[in-house]
């Protein structure tokens, strides 16, 4: 999932050095494009502890054991989309996770335990945080992690 493209950007090295598979998350409704307006978006889905309607046939994960997933971090977490996927499916048993972000600065934040509670059955790997301020070197970052954990 991404709002202004960072973690498409991130994404993309990962497809491109690992060969995997893409799926794009996108919410049925538009966020909005003005931070402060999307600050008060997330405050509240957070508060609500929402599940954002996502949009299209969310894809089939029977034939997948390894299942990166990547989302901005917003107030510390992941988007509450991010649950909606993960409670989407009934098990994740004999599949891996493996987190991957993009952030001003928090890092995957409280991200990882808010998905270990959505995603039923999982095993998780360590997984990724790339600051707004490391973009510019992506493809670098993606390729020593990529080879230093035998994806
Ligand atoms: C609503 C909102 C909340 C955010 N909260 C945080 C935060 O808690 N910590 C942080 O380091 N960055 C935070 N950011 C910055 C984004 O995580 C960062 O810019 C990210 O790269 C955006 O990814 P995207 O382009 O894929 O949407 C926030 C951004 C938004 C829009």
């Amino acid at each position: 999932m991404t709002h202004t493209g960072n973690t498409k950007t991130v994404a993309k090295a990962i497809q491109q050095q690992t060969g995997a598979d893409i799926y794009q998350l996108e919410t049925q409704e538009h966020y909005p494009t003005s931070y402060q307006k999307m600050l008060k978006v997330a405050r509240a889905e957070q508060n609500n502890d929402a599940r954002p309607v996502l949009a299209g046939k969310l894809p089939n994960l029977k034939n997948y054991r390894t299942i990166f997933i990547g989302y901005p971090i917003w107030l510390d977490k992941n988007p509450m989309a991010i649950n909606t996927f993960l409670s989407h499916y009934s098990s994740f048993k004999g599949k891996t996770i493996i987190p991957f972000t993009t952030s001003g600065s928090s890092g995957l934040g409280s991200s990882v335990p808010e998905l270990k509670k959505n995603a039923k059955d999982a095993r998780f790997n360590k997984g990724l945080a790339i600051t707004d301020d490391q973009l510019d070197d992506t493809n670098q970052i993606v390729k020593k992690w990529v080879k230093n954990n035998k994806f």
